[in-house]
């Protein structure tokens, strides 16, 4: 497998050495086998087609050439950014900024990172981390996976894998058994450039990066409060041990706050698989 193509972008943190493929089996396991080395820190790995995408769940990515933004970055975030919430918040908030600026939707985070517009999934991001403990790469997004915030489970390194969709039509959707997902195309009737949009979305998670590394979590924390718009609602988080009914007083870092018949309850964030409305 050789490049087609390499962008230096210029960004300070990832993507300023971006390799292109035309085609390749899955850009996560490209990446994930560049880990070995830090110097790759900041590597972003795009592929216009891919033939084995891999998505949550061990479930498959399926994008035809030129329909989607097909990209995965590797990182090696300082101890105070190794956190499974934070990174997972960082990508779906980078996608939805990146979703704006392109189409002009209002996107949503479907907990812990799906990114929606209009109640349709327009884009997956699986997350994939070395942990400290296992020294195993442990697949997905955040809560799904990681469980606790133990600081057994903080990842040495990631791989933030990204698929958004940007010129699908809503026929090959059905045709693809995927009713429920959309593209910025199908939502919009325009046409988008899949390097434009590409390149875009690298330069906004750059720039997210680039203050997370300056210490500013809050930036971050009030955007991804914002995109999850569930504050107020009666809510269900889905945890290991069991559902939690409640409303949704606040969502941070610090905890997820439900006012439930019993009082507040503060959940931590790893430890809530999915968060939906009630
Ligand atoms: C999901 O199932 O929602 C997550 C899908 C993630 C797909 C992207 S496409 C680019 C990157 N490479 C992969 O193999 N998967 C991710």
């Amino acid at each position: 497998m050789r490049p087609s193509d390499t962008w230096d972008l210029p960004t300070r943190h990832l993507g300023r050495r971006t390799i292109v493929f035309e085609r390749l089996d899955s850009t996560n396991t490209y990446a994930a086998a560049r880990a070995d080395d830090p110097a790759n820190d900041g590597l972003v790995v795009v592929a216009r087609e891919q033939t084995a995408g891999r998505g949550q769940h061990g479930r498959t990515w399926q994008a035809p050439s030129g329909s989607s933004v097909l990209l995965s970055a590797l990182l090696f975030p300082p101890p105070a950014l190794r956190r499974p919430a934070l990174l997972t918040a960082w990508a779906a908030v980078a996608v939805c900024d990146a979703i704006d600026a392109l189409a002009g939707l209002d996107a949503r985070i479907k907990w812990p990172n799906d990114v929606l517009v209009e109640g349709r999934k327009v884009c997956g991001i699986l997350i994939e981390q070395r942990t400290v403990s296992s020294g195993q790469w442990a697949v997905g997004s955040g809560a799904t996976d990681v469980g606790s915030l133990a600081t057994a489970h903080c990842p040495l390194f990631i791989v933030c894998g990204i698929g958004l969709n940007l010129n699908q039509t809503a026929d090959q959707f059905a045709v693809a058994g995927l009713e429920q997902a959309g593209s910025l195309g199908s939502l919009t009737g325009s046409r988008y450039s899949c390097d434009q949009a590409t390149r875009l979305l690298i330069q906004l998670l750059d720039e997210q990066y680039g203050r997370l590394l300056q210490r500013d979590v809050r930036t971050l924390e009030s955007t991804w409060k914002q995109r999850l718009g569930l504050l107020g609602e009666p809510v269900v988080a889905e945890c290991a041990d069991g559902d939690r009914h409640g409303r949704l007083k606040d969502v941070g870092w610090d905890g997820v706050q439900l006012e439930t018949s019993r009082g507040l309850v503060r959940l931590v964030p790893e430890k809530v698989r999915h968060l939906r409305p009630y």
